[in-house]
């Protein structure tokens, strides 16, 4: 006799950089006693639409979406839930039944790494960037009832950002310093493996929140500076581990322990 196949869940992303995903999801699946494997795939854009078809086809659980793939799989799966549209983006596919659908996690994660430091209702942030984690953040900020203002190196792309989305204002990364705020988002890339911040560092206020999407490494030039400025530093790496507590609630009907998906996550640094 066959014995039962555990459930199948993973993460799709190209090229196949380093991903601390599977550390992650397989330490939470071990807490939670769930018989499941979560792998990662590495699958290039002209090989999206056939590595749908194939997870559809395999009863793959949950497909985690990562970089350059968020907006292209909108289009491949059975149904997008109302918040990936507004986001413009899909970070999971969950499997219902024999349909896909496809929501965003990616700011409920934000959120939830937020909150570590402060409460968000009526408070005001400066988000840097405006790419597709720019767009989660003011989203998130929104949901959170806080409001904001986006600051971009390509002033015009951060003006229209901030238009499509309802956020206060807009500006240029220089803008910092003129711009009242509670919590400081960074959704550029900027310091990602480089000793490199986006704003200046006597822009930062004490007392603040200063939150940074890069999460390699652990503590970039942003947060060091935030410290020194007397401000709260969060690490990019609590908006990937609730984001990934979402995902394997979505699936699983538990919630893993955030601590122990973070331990996972430093285990493969
Ligand atoms: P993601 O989807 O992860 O948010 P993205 O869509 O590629 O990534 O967006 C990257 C963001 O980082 C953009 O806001 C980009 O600014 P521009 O709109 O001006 O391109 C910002 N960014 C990248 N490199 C930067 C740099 N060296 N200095 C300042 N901003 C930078």
């Amino acid at each position: 006799m066959i014995a039962p196949s555990p459930e199948l869940c993973g993460v799709i992303l190209h090229p196949a950089a380093h991903t601390r995903s599977p550390a992650m999801h397989n330490a939470a699946f071990e807490a939670l006693g769930l018989d499941a494997t979560y792998l990662a795939f590495d699958v290039p854009p002209e090989r999206l639409e056939a590595a749908i078809a194939g997870a559809r086809a395999l009863g793959i659980r949950q497909l985690a979406v990562s970089i350059p793939h968020k907006a292209a799989v909108m289009a491949l799966v059975d149904e997008v839930d109302e918040t990936a549209r507004t986001i413009g983006a899909a970070n999971t596919i969950t499997r219902q039944g024999e349909r896909l659908v496809a929501t965003n996690t990616d700011w409920i994660g934000l959120t939830r790494a937020l909150e570590r430091e402060t409460s968000l209702a009526g408070k005001h942030a400066v988000v840097l960037g405006a790419g597709g984690t720019a767009r989660a953040a003011i989203f998130a900020l929104s949901q959170a009832g806080a409001t904001c203002t986006v600051l971009n190196r390509t002033v015009d792309k951060g003006a229209a950002l901030a238009a499509e989305l309802g956020a206060a204002g807009s500006g240029s990364l220089h803008d910092l310093a003129d711009c009242a705020h509670d919590i400081v988002i960074n959704t550029t890339s900027v310091g990602l493996r480089s000793d490199a911040s986006p704003v200046a560092a006597d822009a930062l206020r004490e007392g603040t929140v200063v939150f940074d999407a890069v999460y390699d490494p652990a503590e970039t030039r942003l947060l060091a500076d935030a410290v020194r400025a007397g401000a709260r530093p969060i690490g990019g790496k609590w908006m990937l581990v609730y984001q990934a507590v979402e995902q394997v609630e979505a699936w699983a009907g538990q919630r893993p322990d955030p601590e122990r998906m973070a331990e996972a996550f430093e285990s493969v640094g």
